[in-house]
């Protein structure tokens, strides 16, 4: 597997697997990593919250409803509750029965196979963001797993405050919706090392910026040919894809 450093220096598009392989298996599940996986990947991105106990689990929404069989907003429960849930059923009746993973699940699946972006959910108004931060840290610290591994998020003090505690960690800034700061004066404020958009947010200022600054950029969520062709004419240097099979199998059809 390479780390991040190396894959930064990869010529060629990177594909990265939203949620894992998030339009064919159930979101951020194992089910869906292991789809991910099995296209050849060389990063999966997934979406990082804390239960009511400080356990650091893999999920989306900042409520269980879309995407379970449970109600009420994910922080007001423990995470022995929450294993109790199916997170597969919503999607098809084949994923019923699939759970809510641990961040420490996925690492552990994708060691030696696959780097991640952990994505950091903007925090609640009344949530302490800089403890949120400390403990997501100190996992990815204690799994060995820092030099595979960018973080990503749209609240950027979050992300000022992690880079600002620790150093060779890798960070990537998410463009807030009407946000019309150009990329390098993001980077220039946050400190981070790549910056993150829509493919609707990459404008031809925004692209002219990219390109002036050799800014590493990744843009989601790139699910046809079509959108595949404007990331690329907009100096992505990655996508973030629902549908990974289909973009790896575009890419090689195009390279032979
Ligand atoms: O990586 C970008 C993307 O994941 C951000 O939006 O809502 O899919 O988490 P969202
Ligand atoms: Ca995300």
């Amino acid at each position: 597997m390479k780390t991040l450093h190396a894959l930064a220096r990869t010529k060629g598009l990177l594909v990265v697997a939203h949620r894992g392989a998030s339009g064919t298996a159930p979101e951020n599940t194992i089910s869906a990593m292991k789809k991910a996986l099995a296209c050849g990947v060389a990063m999966i991105e997934i979406d990082v919250r804390l239960t009511k106990d400080a356990t650091i689990i893999v999920f989306h929404d900042s409520t269980l409803d879309r995407t379970t069989n449970g109600t009420g907003k994910v922080r007001d429960f423990s995470f022995q509750e929450l294993s109790r849930l199916d997170a597969g059923s919503w999607f098809s009746e084949k994923f019923a029965g699939e759970k809510i993973p641990l961040l420490s699940d996925i690492l552990s699946l994708l060691r030696g196979k696959a780097c991640v972006n952990i994505e950091i959910k903007p925090p609640a108004k009344d949530e302490d963001f800089q403890k949120r931060i400390d403990h997501i840290a100190k996992a990815t610290l204690e799994a060995e797993f820092v030099d595979f591994t960018l973080f990503s998020s749209f609240h950027h003090e979050s992300l000022k405050y992690l880079n600002s505690r620790h150093t060779g960690f890798h960070t990537a800034a998410l463009l807030p919706p009407d946000d019309t700061r150009l990329p390098s004066q993001i980077l220039q404020e946050t400190g981070c090392g790549a910056f993150v958009c829509a493919l609707d947010q990459l404008s031809e200022r925004v692209s002219a910026d990219i390109s002036r600054h050799n800014i590493i950029t990744g843009v989601y969520t790139v699910n046809t040919e079509e959108e595949l062709r404007q990331a690329e004419a907009g100096k992505a240097t990655a996508i973030v894809t629902n549908y990974p099979e289909r973009m790896v199998q575009y890419l090689r059809e195009r390279a032979t």
